[in-house]
């Protein structure tokens, strides 16, 4: 038996749906992508939603948005996917990086009292984890910072609440979502979703995302002329396909589901590995329910938490680390790193650990896992 780290939950659902947009004429553009993003815009009470082909090309198309000069400072934390690094680069733009609160997954508002400045324009805030970042407390410090914009990438956090119960995605200038694999849900392994209260951000990033065509082929298809378009700006092919979009629905009618199993099966693994001194949760002071995708735990030390994950390989559970080494240690930053201090973000990444969970595994599997875990640390003793 494989216990694997994640493994997505599509069934004929998603099969039927994608086998009717098969028999249409529209695979990009169409009428599903619509469908998507209302329901998903209704489902959370969003504003304004735009799909994209991933939360990665989402980030970057905000970014390029908000026209702003070259080398203009963006901050975000340095335990980060590279996502919101990619974006920053490829605009032209300088990532700031700040520091995590010590042993803990959110952003260290002492460190980014530091480093935020009048140079400052954006802030990308991750979330991590189903757990969310402390937005109000970041908002109050942003204050007096009139040309400051938060942008969220939430790609771990959908369906998550903050503690007034309010669905994640509306306490920003844009919250962008990934509908990647190992995700809350999956656009059959591929897609993003911009939510933001600006119709016009996201009426030029529909432009931007079709090469920067200001009509889509769709909304021209009823017209005169309907191969008539024009292009002002730098677009991109960033699109969402038909096919996604179908996947996407059905994904989202099961979320709920796909939520609650997985908090079963994180507060299984919680109480069989309570009593273990060698292992720590994960915990936050800003998420009422946490939408968890990975079960993460910090173990003592690098070698513990390597020398672990290398037993349970042996024995066929796989599991990873989001993220070791934190996102500013990557060569491609070294021009920026001598300028930032990161110490907990290495010391979080070095200890920590991501174990399956998928809505396809069941408390059973949890148990096996957990006990395997348990011998290993009773045999060390
Ligand atoms: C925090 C975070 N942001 C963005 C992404 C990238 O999402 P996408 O694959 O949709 O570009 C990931 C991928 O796992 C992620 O962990």
């Amino acid at each position: 038996m494989k216990y694997y780290l994640s493994k997505p939950n599509l069934d004929k659902k998603e099969l039927h749906g994608i086998t009717k947009i098969l028999k249409k004429p529209w695979l990009i553009n169409g009428p599903t992508v619509k469908k998507f993003e209302m329901d998903f815009k209704k489902k959370f009470n969003y504003f304004h939603c735009t799909t994209v082909s991933s939360c990665t090309a989402g980030l970057q198309l905000i970014l390029q948005s908000l026209k702003l000069k070259k080398n203009d400072e963006i901050i975000l934390t340095s335990f980060n996917f590279i996502s919101a690094g990619l974006a920053i680069l490829q605009q032209g733009l300088k990532p700031i990086f700040v520091d995590l609160e010590d042993q803990k997954f959110d952003i260290s508002l002492k460190s980014l009292k530091k480093k935020i400045n009048k140079k400052t324009r954006v802030i990308i805030l991750t979330h991590f984890n189903g757990y969310l970042q402390p937005v109000e407390k970041i908002k109050n410090i942003t204050k007096k910072f009139k040309n400051v914009k938060i942008i969220e990438d939430c790609a771990h956090v959908l369906g998550s609440k903050d503690n007034k119960k309010n669905f994640v995605g509306n306490f920003t200038y844009a919250s962008v979502f990934s509908f990647g694999p190992t995700k809350m849900i999956t656009a059959a392994g591929m897609g993003g979703m911009i939510s933001s209260k600006d119709k016009s951000l996201i009426e030029n990033i529909k432009k931007l995302k079709s090469y920067g065509m200001d009509k889509s082929s769709y909304d021209r298809k009823k017209k005169n002329k309907p191969w008539v378009y024009g292009i002002n700006q730098l677009g991109n092919n960033y699109r969402m396909t038909e096919i996604q979009a179908a996947v996407g629905i059905e994904q989202l009618k099961k979320i709920n589901t796909f939520i609650n199993k997985r908090l079963f099966l994180v507060n299984l693994y919680k109480e069989k590995l309570a009593g273990l001194s060698q292992i720590s949760f994960q915990n936050s002071d800003y998420t009422s329910r946490p939408a968890i995708i990975y079960f993460v735990v910090a173990l003592k030390t690098q070698k513990i938490r390597d020398d672990l994950a290398d037993f349970l390989r042996k024995k066929n559970i796989y599991t990873s680390v989001h993220w070791d080494p934190p996102l500013s240690e990557h060569h491609i930053f070294r021009k920026y790193f001598k300028r930032i201090a990161t110490i907990n973000s290495k010391k979080l990444s070095s200890k920590i650990i991501s174990l399956p969970l998928h809505t396809m595994m069941s408390g059973k599997d949890v148990i096996k896992i957990t006990e395997t875990i348990k011998n290993y640390f009773n045999a060390k003793n």
